[in-house]
């Protein structure tokens, strides 16, 4: 049995620590949440910053084993929000403080939607003094596109590496051109290149998926240094392929205690960075978000989507506030986050503080 205790005593963890970490189990389990609360709070402090989450459409044209609105799913309604529609849900997030915003959309690679993106930017960033940091989370797309996007404005940018392991991450998607393991990784360096703060991460508690797996996608956040991490775990969705291999999964309790440790063991990892709480948590626990802040998470993303659409983006089941609207998300996180004896960090952008300092260092 690893001694837990003198893992968390260590300033290097190994990929064997590390497994340990994530097997801990009752007492060992809550010295770790322990340890990754003394850190953050010692390293980005007990605030929780808001990113109010546009999800502007739901139109893809990828077909992701695990997701609900892959493209060959049929059985819903593809939405594309009005700019108009978009505007006015930054106007909210802008006017309640939440200081920044995440765009999220399925993945499209045209000059029409690069163009449209981008004017889009441009017409947030009007509406709103140009007092908001704007996320995307748009997919994989050019050097150009990316450069075009980060010109109109955008900061910062989310995209889910889902497996760090290529083989796992080839068992997930499809063998095509369109779902290659070698673009994605190459994008997140183009992400990076072009002066983004850049976040990726992982689905937790995937078919076929091992603790060493998992440990090595902690390392992979690591080793490419990553300004922000957005992780959750996996929820079956009756509509997809990868649904046949429900029977071969944690039950969700552990899926989520998985959450939670990975959470955890990232916030020993990386300090100063910025780590969602993910909406897939509270899938699962009704306290979940809260529980993530408790264990290292710094960061909300309330869905300020307006309420007719959310019920449209249903990436997995039971997935939460579809028929909220964003006041109610509110109201909502401001009773979690005080729970969690953490503040919101109102009209702060924010930013990576792992992010600042590497800029710092470098000029
Ligand atoms: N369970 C959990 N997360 C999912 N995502 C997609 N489908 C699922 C699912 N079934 C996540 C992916 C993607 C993000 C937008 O949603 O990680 O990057
Ligand atoms: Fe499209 Fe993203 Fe879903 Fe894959 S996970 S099908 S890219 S929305
Ligand atoms: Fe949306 Fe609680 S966060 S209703």
């Amino acid at each position: 049995m690893a001694d837990i205790k003198e893992i968390l005593t260590k300033s290097e963890l190994s990929r064997t620590d590390i497994v340990s970490l994530l097997e801990a189990r009752d007492e060992d389990k809550t010295l770790l949440f322990e340890k990754a609360a003394e850190v953050k709070q010692k390293a980005v402090g007990n605030i929780v910053f808001f990113r109010g989450l546009i999800e502007f459409s739901n139109i893809c044209s990828k077909n992701c084993y695990y997701c609900g609105i892959r493209s060959s799913n049929p059985g819903f309604g593809r939405y594309n929000l009005a700019d108009d529609e978009i505007v006015e849900a930054a106007r909210f997030a802008h006017l309640n403080q939440y200081a920044s915003l995440v765009l999220q959309s399925g993945e499209l690679m045209s000059n029409v939607f690069t163009n449209r993106v981008a004017r889009l930017l441009e017409k947030i960033h009007n509406a709103t003094n140009n007092e908001l940091r704007i996320t995307l989370s748009c997919g994989e797309q050019t050097r150009q596109t990316y450069q075009t996007w980060r010109n109109a404005g955008a900061h910062r940018y989310l995209l889910r590496i889902e497996a760090s392991n290529k083989k796992l991450y080839e068992m997930l998607h499809p063998n095509d051109s369109n779902h290659s393991y070698e673009k994605r990784l190459e994008c997140l360096y183009l992400l990076k290149e072009t002066g983004y703060q850049t976040g990726t991460g992982v689905m937790i508690g995937l078919p076929f998926q091992t603790t060493g797996d998992l440990a090595d996608d902690l390392l992979f956040m690591k080793n490419f240094a990553i300004d922000m991490v957005g992780m959750g775990p996996y929820i079956e969705h009756a509509d997809t392929p990868l649904y046949k291999y429900k029977n071969r999964l944690l039950p969700l309790e552990e899926r989520f205690q998985l959450a939670l440790k990975m959470i955890a063991v990232l916030r020993l990892l990386l300090p100063k960075i910025n780590i969602a709480s993910a909406t897939a948590l509270q899938a699962i626990d009704k306290l979940g978000r809260e529980k993530a802040l408790k264990t290292g998470a710094n960061v909300i993303m309330p869905n300020i989507t307006p309420g007719s659409y959310r019920n449209n983006y249903l990436l997995y089941q039971n997935k939460p506030c579809t028929d909220d609207s964003a006041d109610d998300c509110k109201n909502c996180l401001e009773v979690r986050v005080a729970l969690a004896n953490n503040t919101i960090g109102y009209g702060q952008w924010g930013d990576s503080a792992y992010f600042t300092e590497k800029k710092q260092h470098t000029g």
